[in-house]
């Protein structure tokens, strides 16, 4: 299958090759074409140009011949950290936090991720399932190209492994490249609440070895944060993750400096998620790593809790990274263009910073940079064609309504 998309106005995020995710100053530049075409083969970007030549597909036979006049191509966002397999909606604790109560009092009553699992714990697989594709779908919808999706509502052997055959379903019928995080060391159970101990046990000799039986996980996550696992613990668990081949995601530095990015870099995390709150001291130690600094704004909007502070995070030279946290009970949406608005206008990323995070750095978050997040030949052509748009600070300033007229995945319009 050839496709053409000609008259582009601008295709945003070229990048002859990949040398790594984009660093601090560097965030605010992006390599555009005015005036082009790209040529799509196969589901593969193969190559692009202007069109003041055009000689490379004028002889091609062509199954699809795209007009992209006025409107712009970025690439697909990748969303770096989601949990879109969960059973029901929390909007009872959405009522709870306007009335006074905090996301921790709400979680520490039995509420929050523990609802979440007592729930799952009820809904079969092929339930989880559906809603999931249909949550998956509308993602696509809204942009995303690649993904990544957590368990960490299951918290027992039985459940976690549900989550994850779910993840390991979606991946089978998906469009789009996904990464399967195991996150068992979501919350501590009721029953385990005197007992912590034993709940990790569980976590790394029985969760573990049967999730590395199945080969149903890519990655291994901890909620490190007051509250949840201390740093000792994610260590721990990370160690033993490591010895099955699953390399750390973490959730660190959500509710304070708990010493998640610490824990984090000393595990050669791939990412640390959150940095709602980091000190100089967490910025020099990403700074000396390869760990990518991910941020989930959303969730800071939904809880009204403060901003990662992304200008301090720059100025650090860091690498940063924009995802969703699509989830039920801190950020119930997985549109990543809203995401971009919040980066933009809460925490003062220019919309090309919020780009560049939110595409080829999700990429990197995810290792899969050498497939998608950004316009290089031979990666997938999974792509957001806009509306009629000057540029690209129209997706961020359109903070209520998608400026997004296309998204192709793999080449094809995705209806
Ligand atoms: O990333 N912080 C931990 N986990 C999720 C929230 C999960 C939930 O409340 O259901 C998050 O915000
Ligand atoms: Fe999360």
């Amino acid at each position: 299958m050839t496709v053409l998309i000609k008259n582009i106005k601008t295709l945003y995020g070229i990048r002859e090759q990949e040398n790594g995710a984009i660093r601090g100053k560097s965030l605010n530049s992006i390599n555009t074409l005015n005036d082009a075409w790209l040529l799509i083969i196969d589901g593969i970007i193969a190559d692009y140009g202007t069109m003041s030549n055009t000689d490379a597909w004028q002889n091609l036979s062509l199954t699809n011949l795209i007009d992209a006049s006025g409107k712009l191509i970025i690439p697909c966002f990748v969303d770096s950290h989601t949990h879109i397999v969960f059973a029901k909606t929390r909007e009872s604790e959405f009522v709870d936090r306007i009335n006074g109560l905090t996301y921790e009092e709400i979680a520490a009553n039995g509420g929050g991720i523990l609802n979440s699992s007592a729930k799952l714990h009820l809904s079969s697989e092929d339930e989880l399932f559906n809603t999931a594709w249909s949550r998956l779908k509308k993602c696509i919808k809204n942009g995303t190209g690649a993904i990544e999706i957590k368990s960490g509502y299951g918290l027992s052997v039985e459940d976690e492994l549900k989550m994850l055959r779910v993840i390991k379903r979606l991946k089978t019928v998906s469009p789009i490249p996904i990464k399967a995080t195991f996150l068992g060391a979501h919350a501590i159970p009721l029953i385990y609440k005197n007992n912590r101990a034993e709940y990790i046990h569980l976590i790394c000799d029985e969760m573990l070895p049967l999730l590395a039986k199945e080969e149903l996980a890519d990655y291994c996550d901890v909620f490190c944060d007051s509250g949840f696992f201390t740093p000792e613990e994610t260590d721990l668990i990370l160690k033993k993750a490591k010895t099955f081949g699953l390399k750390p995601k973490i959730h660190a530095n959500e509710l304070g400096l708990t010493g998640g990015v610490q824990v984090g870099v000393l595990n050669e995390a791939i990412s640390v998620d959150h940095l709602e709150h980091t000190s100089k001291i967490e910025h020099d130690i990403l700074y000396n790593s390869n760990t990518m600094a991910t941020m989930l704004p959303s969730t800071a909007f939904f809880l009204g809790i403060p901003y990662p502070d992304a200008r301090a995070m720059i100025n650090a030279d860091l690498a940063l990274c924009l995802a969703s946290d699509y989830n039920p009970g801190s950020s119930p949406s997985g549109r990543m263009s809203f995401i971009l608005s919040l980066a933009c206008i809460r925490m003062k990323m220019t919309p090309t910073e919020a780009l560049n995070a939110a595409t080829i750095n999700g990429a990197y978050a995810l290792e899969l940079e050498n497939i998608c997040g950004s316009i290089t030949k031979g990666k997938l052509a999974n792509l957001i064609m806009t509306q009629s748009a000057e540029n690209i600070d129209l997706i961020p300033y359109n903070f209520g309504e998608d400026l997004i007229e296309h998204v192709f995945i793999k080449g094809e319009i995705f209806e």
